[in-house]
């Protein structure tokens, strides 16, 4: 599908997903939070990618928040209604059934840096700069970010990033695990697709399985955590890959995994 703001290119089993509005660094508006969904879900559906990495285009942003210009005259209302639309597609993104990565290309900020918290794992350019500042707008997150920042980076420096509105360098979010890695600008799209490609070389069911377990068990108690992984556990002993994968290492040779 044609979208407006939003591009999907495949490398191999990797779609890369560039959120495109440079003229006001990548905002999210309402377009595209709906391109957005309704690419998330072609994505979803599609079994030939096993891995997705988004990122923003130009050379400044990720993505700069949620479109300020939208939110000033809207109401309680139709605030609400904007934060759980953007937070289901967040929550659509946070469930695929396949590792997304973020590229984060320059600013992550509010809205972009919920984004990013969404996605599995986050690599981030040596220039970026990541923030909540939504209580400098005097709001505060609404696509997920008090909850999934300080179940990221504990709640003590969530509370820090999010009372203060600061902007922390790609170094310091790195130091408190807010990202997983950081490189030169110019390579942190080749970063991510590398990860995406390493991880989409794995039995994809054994790595939604993992993706499920490691989510919800975040949710539940540590042992309702553990009956669940023992159920994906044995759901993965159900698979081909399982016998697949268990014989290519008996046998001494590559696995070749079919996704069933
Ligand atoms: N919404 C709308 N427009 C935005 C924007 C946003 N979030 N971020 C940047 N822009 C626009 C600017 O208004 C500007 O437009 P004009 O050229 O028409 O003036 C253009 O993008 C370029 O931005 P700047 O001139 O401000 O660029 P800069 O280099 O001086 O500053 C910046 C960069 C520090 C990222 C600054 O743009 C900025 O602070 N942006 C806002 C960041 C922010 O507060 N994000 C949180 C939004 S609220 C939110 O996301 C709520 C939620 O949780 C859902």
């Amino acid at each position: 599908m044609e979208y407006k703001h939003i591009r999907v290119e495949r490398d191999g089993a990797i779609a890369i997903l560039t959120i495109d509005r440079q003229k006001v660094l990548n905002a999210l508006n309402h377009e595209v939070v709906a391109e957005l969904d309704q690419s998330v879900e072609e994505l979803g559906a599609d079994s030939e990618v096993r891995g997705v990495v988004i990122t923003g285009a130009g050379e400044k942003a990720f993505v700069a928040g949620a479109d300020i210009a939208e939110m000033r005259d809207l109401d309680r209302k139709g605030a609400i209604r904007l934060a759980t639309t953007g937070q289901a597609v967040l929550s659509k993104i946070e469930r695929l059934p396949k590792p997304v990565i973020a590229a984060i290309n320059g600013y992550a900020l509010g809205g972009g840096c919920e984004l990013a918290l969404a996605c599995d794992v986050r690599v981030a350019a040596e220039s970026a700069k990541l923030g909540q500042p939504e209580v400098t707008l005097g709001i505060i997150p609404g696509y997920g970010g008090t909850q999934r920042l300080s179940r990221l980076v504990g709640k003590g420096k969530a509370k820090e990033l999010i009372f203060s509105g600061s902007m922390i360098d790609a170094q310091e979010a790195l130091r408190i695990g807010l990202v997983e890695h950081v490189v030169p600008r110019e390579e942190v799209l080749a970063k991510a697709i590398e990860l995406a490609k390493t991880m989409a070389g794995q039995g994809p069911l054994a790595v939604a399985a993992a993706k499920r377990a490691i989510d919800h068990g975040l949710d539940i108690s540590l042992e309702e955590g553990l009956r669940y992984e023992a159920d994906q556990f044995g759901d993965t002993f159900e698979t081909k890959d399982k016998l697949e994968g268990t014989s290519a290492f008996l046998e001494k040779r590559k696995p070749s995994f079919t996704g069933t």
